[in-house]
């Protein structure tokens, strides 16, 4: 099944009462099989994108589509979007598992309907097998887990539901170096295997980059950049693409620490005028007051309208 999302604004009730737009126009496609890696700096509205494209948080405005038939807003109680064929996968394992419950009855709960009894558990256990962990652990309560293996154990309780498409937000940031490569391998395998598709949500452009096939680069709400993967590193198009390959970190000897960022996110309540990045932005020029739409550059998206010029340097 396709994910579309379409027009998606998001909006929150600040101070005063005042609107405040966290997600401000975006559209975006997960196809069967493909990883979408959506990456951003915090608070620049990746977690409201994937709770409104999960059906978990009603959008000011937009669409969400599976298989072009628009998702409506659901409660997470009602466990609707499950039977869609939606799966989230969380920042934090422990938020999506009930810490007195036995790992395999959470898992039998969200098995699917048709099975019964003993079939149930056989197919929590293959889930379980999936993600790498022996059936031993079945009866084991989720403190008796590592970090990284209560986040398998949250992906193989998101398998159970069969999704067609997996939303993962910021699925390893809690995990250690050497786990997050271990569950970002092993979500990878699942997408590969299974065909499944999957908007992989993550601030951390290096691991994105291992995994996502398309890469969408999200600034103050907005797109700022969608392109394959690979074209995305070799090419950034977008300034603000650059300057967050610029504070990658670099493990090689004598590299010294990245450059931070310079300037801050904006206040969402006083938007700037024109371009959202310009107050950042060492290349703004006169027309970025105006506002640049996302279109078509070098085989993705761009907005910004100054992509391509030579002039920019790529920081690296
Ligand atoms: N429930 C809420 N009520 C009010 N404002 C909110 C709420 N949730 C998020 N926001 C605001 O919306 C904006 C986007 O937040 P969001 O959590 O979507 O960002 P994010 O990109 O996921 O950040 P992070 O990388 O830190 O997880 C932020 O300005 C945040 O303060
Ligand atoms: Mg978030």
């Amino acid at each position: 099944m396709t994910l579309q999302i379409q027009d998606m604004v998001v909006e929150y009730r600040g101070a005063h009462g005042r609107m405040v737009r966290a997600v401000n126009g975006v559209s975006l496609d997960v196809a069967p099989g493909q990883v979408i890696g959506l990456v951003g700096e915090s608070g620049c509205g990746k977690t409201s994108l994937a709770r409104v494209a999960a059906g978990l948080l009603r959008p000011a405005s937009g669409t969400v589509l599976l298989d072009g038939v628009p998702v409506a807003p659901l409660s997470w109680r009602r466990r609707a979007s499950r039977e869609l064929g939606l799966q989230m996968v969380f920042q934090n394992p422990y938020s999506s598992l009930n810490p007195r419950r036995r790992i395999v009855s959470q898992l039998m709960d969200g098995c699917p309907a048709e099975l019964a009894g003993e079939q149930r558990r056989d197919f929590a256990v293959h889930q379980l097998e999936r993600v790498g962990l022996s059936t031993d652990v079945v009866a084991r309560y989720p403190h008796q887990f590592s970090g990284g293996q209560l986040q398998r154990i949250a992906i193989a309780r998101a398998l159970v539901a069969r999704p067609s498409v997996l939303i993962a937000d910021e699925p390893v940031t809690a995990l250690d170096a050497s786990s997050q490569v271990h569950v970002v391998t092993l979500l990878a395998d699942l997408v590969r295997d299974s065909g499944m598709g999957m908007l992989f949500i993550s601030h951390d452009l290096a691991l994105v980059r291992h995994i996502a096939d398309t890469t969408a680069v999200m600034y103050f709400g907005k797109l700022a950049e969608v392109a394959p993967s690979a074209r995305l590193w070799e090419r950034p198009a977008h300034p603000y693409t650059r300057s967050l390959m610029a504070a990658v970190p670099r493990v090689a000897a004598g590299a010294g620490l990245p450059e931070a960022l310079p300037g801050e996110v904006p206040d969402p309540a006083r938007p700037p005028q024109g371009c959202t990045f310009r107050p950042r932005c060492t290349h703004a020029a006169e027309i970025c007051t105006k506002t640049p739409a996302l279109v078509p550059h070098d085989g993705g998206l761009a907005a910004c309208w100054l992509a391509g010029e030579p002039s920019i340097p790529v920081r690296s």
